[in-house]
């Protein structure tokens, strides 16, 4: 991408680690006070009780670019604008270190998840075709059938009080077991089911020892957190289970579809099925490696299991608190249904997208992540900003090695692209011209709840992203 690409968005970059020999022109930047030398201002933005709490009154306080500190003194994040090509080459294509660590510790070592590089780029050129528009539309019977038997989950308990969270996770994996690898829930393993929800639960169970043991095992070598793995402790032998779990599956299921197509039936059906293309015996350029289709099974349906089950239940409770709106919807629902001979067409259906992109907007799962400079890179700013010095600048160097986070969550609250009601849920911003329409940071609705470039959501049909590489 060349360098005359319009500056498009805002960003909010959190350097979580800086070695202490590492000058950063980032300790001038102006930002909150740390109030902990241990923790910085880390349980500020990770911890606040409720999510952005402090982080939008930050993000208030101090615009588009501030500092904060991480763990140990060492750390210091910043709010940023940047060009889409910088973020997604200099910044999107590396993981941080920490993120990797946890990646490879969690999922199989081909996962997609766990790749650089090349074979990121290879694994992504296989995976994106089971992912596209065309491809996700043949999953419409399974969404329907799931959709219906969760339906009938809520009007059995109709009239009592409902903790819609696991349903909606029972939901989601059936549809991601059934669409990925062609086997419906019930079908799998149940020390598979218990493992792979203890897994999650894991993943959501933040505190500040958790904060704490983060920040130091991101400095340990990668020999010692390998070893540490194999200890006796409920948490490793959780992570242990799920994934030799989720191999045993991968590999289960791969073995039945090879003996299924030996006897003469080939199906196309679900994502492995187009991964191994058994009815085509000329394998295709960037054909995946039967160990390499295993080992994307856990990544798959983790990847797309509390995410859109966490989704649906923030869709569902705007939809509680605004009654007249959920009415006006159910009614665009009833008129589409009836109108269709088959499938209404949900891209026909205003109010229903506007509402899936107002819920993508105000709650992204992941709200903010993390990227690895991999070289020393200079981020060019929007705006002039000026430094604790004093100096006006418009860009901000950046060493090799620093770790950004991208604040996905105050991106979409910004009142420049979405409003002065920005904090506000209200879907109609999408129908009535109010919402930023310059050039798409994120492969959907100029949203980052997907993230952006070539590790942008696999789960999103989003074929563009092998194109960010060029
Ligand atoms: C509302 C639903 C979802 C949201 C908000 C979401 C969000 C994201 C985000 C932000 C990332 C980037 C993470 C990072 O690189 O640090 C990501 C990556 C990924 N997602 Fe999703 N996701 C969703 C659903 C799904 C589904 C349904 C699947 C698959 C069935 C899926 C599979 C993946 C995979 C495999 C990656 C890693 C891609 C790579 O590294 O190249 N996601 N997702």
């Amino acid at each position: 991408m060349d360098s005359g690409i319009a500056l498009v968005g805002v960003f909010s970059l959190a350097v979580a680690y800086v070695t202490l020999r590492q000058r950063s022109s980032i300790q001038n930047i102006p930002g909150p006070p740390s109030p902990s030398w241990i923790f910085g201002n880390m349980l500020q933005l990770i911890l606040p009780g409720e999510y952005g709490a402090n982080e939008f009154a930050w993000l208030k306080a101090f615009g588009a670019v501030y500092r904060l500190k991480g763990c140990f003194g060492t750390a210091c994040s910043f709010r940023i604008i940047l060009r889409y090509s910088i973020f997604s080459i200099a910044l999107s294509s590396h993981m941080d270190p920490l993120k990797k660590t946890g990646i490879d510790l969690i999922f199989a070592e081909k996962c997609v998840m766990a790749q650089q590089g090349d074979t990121h780029k290879r694994l992504r050129a296989a995976l994106n075709p089971c992912f596209t528009g065309a491809a996700v539309r043949n999953f419409l019977p399974i969404f329907e059938k799931v959709a219906q038997a969760m339906t009938a989950k809520f009007e059995e308990s109709s009239g009592s009080e409902v903790d819609v969270c696991p349903v909606f996770s029972e939901a989601t994996l059936s549809t991601i077991s059934e669409a990925a690898l062609g086997y419906p829930m019930q079908d799998l393993n149940k020390d598979f089911v218990a493992y792979n929800e203890r897994l999650l639960a894991l993943a959501v169970n933040l505190s500040p020892g958790q904060i704490l043991s983060d920040a130091i095992s991101v400095r340990l070598p990668r020999w010692i957190l390998k070893a540490a793995i194999h200890l006796p402790l409920t948490t490793f032998h959780i992570i242990r289970t799920a994934k030799a779990l989720a191999k045993e599956l991968g590999g289960k299921i791969i073995r039945e579809k090879i003996d299924v197509a030996r006897q003469g039936s080939v199906a196309e059906t679900d994502v492995f099925d187009m991964l191994l293309d058994l009815g085509n015996p000329e394998k295709k350029k960037n054909a995946l490696t039967l160990d390499e289709i295993v080992d994307q099974t856990g990544i798959l349906l983790v990847g797309g299991q509390d995410t859109t089950s966490n989704t649906l239940a923030f869709g569902l409770l705007e939809l509680a608190r605004h009654p007249t709106f959920q009415d006006e919807l159910r009614v665009e629902i009833h008129s589409a249904i009836g109108a269709a001979s088959g499938t209404p067409v949900y891209d026909n259906m205003p109010l229903l997208n506007a509402f899936i992109k107002e819920t993508l907007r105000v709650y992204p799962v992941g709200a903010f992540e993390e990227r690895i400079a991999t070289q020393d890179t200079v981020i060019p700013l929007a705006y002039e900003i000026q430094t604790t010095t004093g100096k006006i600048i418009n860009q901000i160097p950046v060493s090799k090695g620093q770790v950004l986070h991208v604040a996905i969550a105050s991106y979409q609250r910004l009142e420049s692209h979405w409003g002065e009601d920005a904090h506000k849920f209200r879907p109609s911003r999408w129908l009535d011209g109010t919402v930023y329409q310059g050039q798409a940071i994120g492969p959907y609705a100029n949203l980052l709840t997907f993230f952006g470039g070539p590790r942008a959501c696999l789960g999103y049909a989003n074929p563009e992203a092998l194109q960010c590489y060029s």
